[in-house]
């Protein structure tokens, strides 16, 4: 039987759905949730990105801010840049789309935003907060990509999790999330010796490598839950890493790119910046 499809769109919906009655909430409270996209530079894919954002804000009530900077800005510029949205009221979350031009230094500019505000929830305090168990915000597709494994029903104490890359967008905090359902977790990375003997003992298989057709069916264990974070262009095309017609033969769930985990990426950075703004209003 081919795997049942694991909707990006149909579940992304539900989520702004909730988002929006959130907002209209803090809204007859007097609180406007706020948002700053900072863009460096004008790289297409990222512009689509922080469009896709744009988007999901004002479909759900959220103010958003989207502020350009020029390709050949200096550290100090974008650094300024985030301390004042730091101090701005109207924001309660700040994102510095990644990636940034090679003169910049990513992990010291990420460093500046509030914790609090850091709805990407790449900050050091909110990565050792997630390492820890601790209450932090958590990365926007890992989030998304465990609500999508969730939401299968199926019961993950003790379960095979294999996550193919080991990026701190995705591949880490992924195993994290894992970790915290009680699954056993194997990260795979780019030197990892015989793939598929780990690959096929996955219930659950998450693969964030960025190469298109990278996961094949021979790869796969019957029925697993295969989440595709992958978004590669092919001809002007876009796919995942997942070889997603072989592997729907032999998954029992599957995500399908476009039209998956990209689509609760934007859903769940909604949801974290609702959740800044309540956090301020609760005054915590
Ligand atoms: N570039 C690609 N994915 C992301 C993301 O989730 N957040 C940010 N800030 N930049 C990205």
């Amino acid at each position: 039987m081919p795997a049942k499809i694991l909707d990006g769109k149909v579940m992304s919906a539900a989520i702004r759905e909730q988002v929006a009655c959130r907002v209209a909430a803090l809204k007859d409270r007097g609180l406007t949730p706020g948002l700053a996209v900072i863009l460096v530079g004008n790289d297409p894919a990222s512009e689509i990105y922080v469009r896709n954002k744009r988007n999901g804000c004002e479909e759900t009530g959220i103010y958003s801010r989207t502020i350009r900077m020029a390709e050949t800005i200096r550290q100090e510029e974008l650094e300024a840049q985030i301390e004042e949205l730091n101090r701005d009221d109207a924001i309660h979350g700040i994102l510095v789309q990644l990636p940034l031009p090679a003169q910049l230094d990513e992990q010291a500019a990420l460093a500046k935003i509030l914790p609090e505000k850091d709805v990407d929830g790449f900050h050091l305090i909110n990565a050792g907060l997630l390492m820890t168990g601790g209450k932090g915000v958590t990365a926007c597709t890992p989030k998304g990509a465990l609500h999508m494994i969730r939401s299968t029903g199926t019961d993950l104490n003790g379960k095979e999790a294999v996550v193919i890359g080991r990026s701190n967008i995705v591949g880490k905090p992924m195993a994290m999330l894992l970790l915290h359902e009680n699954c056993t977790v194997t990260i795979c990375h780019s030197r990892t010796k015989d793939l598929k003997t780990h690959t096929r003992r996955a219930d659950i298989l998450v693969s964030a490598v960025g190469r298109a057709g990278f996961v094949t069916a021979d790869m796969v264990k019957e029925g697993a839950i295969v989440i595709d974070v992958g978004i590669n262009r092919v001809d002007g095309k876009v796919c995942g890493d997942v070889d997603f017609e072989g592997v729907k033969e032999v998954a029992g769930w599957i995500t399908p790119v476009p039209g998956g985990v990209g689509k609760m990426t934007i859903a769940m950075l909604l949801v974290n910046t609702v959740e800044a703004a309540e956090r301020k209003l609760a005054g915590d």
